[in-house]
């Protein structure tokens, strides 16, 4: 008798334990956050400073900005080219950001890494709103020349043109993603450095009002250098919204929620759209303004809980609202342009809208309302964890999909300065077109990326890792930002 009890309870209890159990130890995650953050070593523009630890890169773009008779050096390479795209890289900088801002704690041995790489963007992002009244800098490089040659940043000498967004060419868009950004990163250095905080914020605040004052998309404004590269598809609307929430985050002033409250449902804070990326900010909206109904009962907020479900159980098989694709092995996927962009931001806003529901007043019994099901916070971490062991190599590829992590990863990545020598090993030039054998030579690699994400598998979890298909091979900064803040969660939990 007692022994015929004893199996379903030991099945039971093998099998609650492997629900919480994992193909990765906390030590890899550890070393994944380690490596997720290093990553942007490797994306630098400017003067390297002697603690650069990716020492196969060299300064580069030093004279950023003379055209225009301004100093824009610093800052990152979005991808794997050597333009710096405002857009993309302010919304890397939120999402680092947002990382530190909720899991900062749980990255101990991290924290300093993450706050050197929020900061190298949030000081070009300060130059870059402040160095002429009236402007925002947006993008330094021509891509259409830029992508004629295939050069490392050490070497490139495509034109450097500056762009830049005014009251007569306006770009709400980029102006409220780099307020965005500001704002995001004064409440990294709120403890540490205030003043450095200080000023993060009242630029942010500036550069706010200059995106609300004077209306329009930055891609009416300057064209085909931004489209089809970074094209703001979704409007500025989304960017406003996005702004002010980030800027009632961090200075808790009240005309911020009277912003909100006024301008929410025209800028786009009732439509249910389902995927958040550097384009479209509303989905990350929903969630961060959800965290003031949660944890401080506002009521201001309940509508965005709302919201937030509705978002959330959209990728949640087997309830009322689910929409969302995966691939047989369990990712999730939205299109097969660098889809794991969006997998990174899924899983961030998984675990962040966890953390407010965990957090709520009621403490663990905050679940997420799908139709008439009760969906709980422990589900949305599983999923999310799912999305990042899928990525780590946990996956029917086995492959992991961060280079430098695990036994297979990515080793012909279309990023130019890892795949052309580098100036270390061959200091001698290496001219545009000279530099197109290495993108199409079938040798892995010189320079290890360590850490980088590319834009991951196809559909039926299928990877070329050929470097000329850029849609799986390139790694962005704005794949990874996310990534940072989940990876310091599931380190420590
Ligand atoms: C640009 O500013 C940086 C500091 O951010 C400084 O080190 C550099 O010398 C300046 N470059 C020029 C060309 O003035
Ligand atoms: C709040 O923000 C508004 C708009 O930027 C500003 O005019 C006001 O002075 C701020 N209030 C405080 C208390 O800082």
């Amino acid at each position: 008798m007692q022994a015929i009890n004893a199996l379903p309870l030991l099945s039971l209890l093998l099998l609650s334990t492997c629900l919480l159990c994992s193909a990765f130890t906390s030590k890899d995650y550890s070393d994944a956050l380690g490596k997720s953050i290093l990553f942007f070593e490797g994306q630098r523009s400017g003067k390297l400073p002697p603690n650069q630890r990716l020492t196969w890169r060299g300064d580069s773009g030093l004279s950023d900005g003379s055209s225009s008779q301004v100093n824009l050096t610093g800052g990152y390479y979005d991808a794997g080219d050597n333009v710096k795209f405002g857009l993309p890289v302010a919304f890397t900088t939120t999402l680092l950001a947002w990382s530190v801002v909720e899991f900062g704690s749980s990255m101990p041995g991290q924290i300093e890494n993450a706050k050197a790489a929020v900061r190298w963007s949030a000081d070009y992002l300060l130059k870059a709103a402040t160095e002429t009244p009236g402007t925002l800098y947006v993008q330094v490089g021509d891509p259409n020349m830029d992508h004629k040659c295939w050069e490392r940043p050490e070497d490139m000498d495509t034109p450097r043109n500056v762009y830049k967004v005014s009251a007569e060419n306006p770009g709400s868009d980029v102006a409220a993603e780099t307020a965005a950004a500001l704002a995001a990163a004064s409440i990294v250095f709120k403890d540490s450095d205030h003043s450095y905080s200080a000023r993060l914020l009242q630029t942010a605040i500036k550069v706010f009002d200059f995106a609300d004052k004077y209306r329009g998309s930055y891609s009416d404004s300057l064209g085909s250098v931004v489209c089809p590269f970074y094209c703001s598809y979704s409007g500025y609307q989304d960017e406003l919204l996005w702004g002010a929430s980030w800027i009632h985050r961090a200075s808790q002033n009240g005309s911020y929620l009277a912003y909100i409250q006024s301008n929410g449902h025209a800028m786009g804070a009732d439509d249910d759209v389902y995927s958040f990326s550097w384009d479209d900010k509303r989905a990350g909206t929903k969630i961060l303004l959800s965290k003031g109904f949660l944890e401080k009962n506002s009521e201001d907020f309940h509508r965005y809980k709302a919201h937030s479900d509705n978002y959330i159980c959209s990728l949640i098989p087997g309830t009322s609202n689910f929409q969302a694709e995966y691939t047989p092995g369990g990712l999730l996927y939205k299109g097969s342009q660098s889809n794991l962009q969006y997998v990174t931001t899924t899983s961030f806003l998984l675990l962040a809208y966890a953390k407010y529901l965990k957090s709520n007043r009621g403490g663990a019994s905050a679940a997420v309302s799908c139709g008439g099901s009760a969906v709980s916070a422990d589900r949305l971490v599983s999923l999310a964890r799912k999305q990042v062991d899928y990525i780590l190599g946990d996956n029917p590829a086995k492959m992991s999909y961060m280079v430098g992590f695990g036994p297979r990863f990515p080793l012909h990545i279309h990023h130019r300065g890892s795949s052309v020598p580098s100036v270390r090993a061959h200091p001698d030039r290496i001219p545009c077109n000279v530099g197109f054998q290495y993108l199409y030579s079938g040798s892995p690699n010189p320079n290890v990326l360590v850490g980088a994400i590319v834009g991951g598998p196809d559909i039926w979890d299928g990877y070329a890792d050929d470097r000329n298909n850029y849609q799986q091979s390139e790694p962005a900064t704005y794949i990874n930002a996310p990534l940072v803040g989940a990876l310091a969660f599931f380190s420590s939990h």
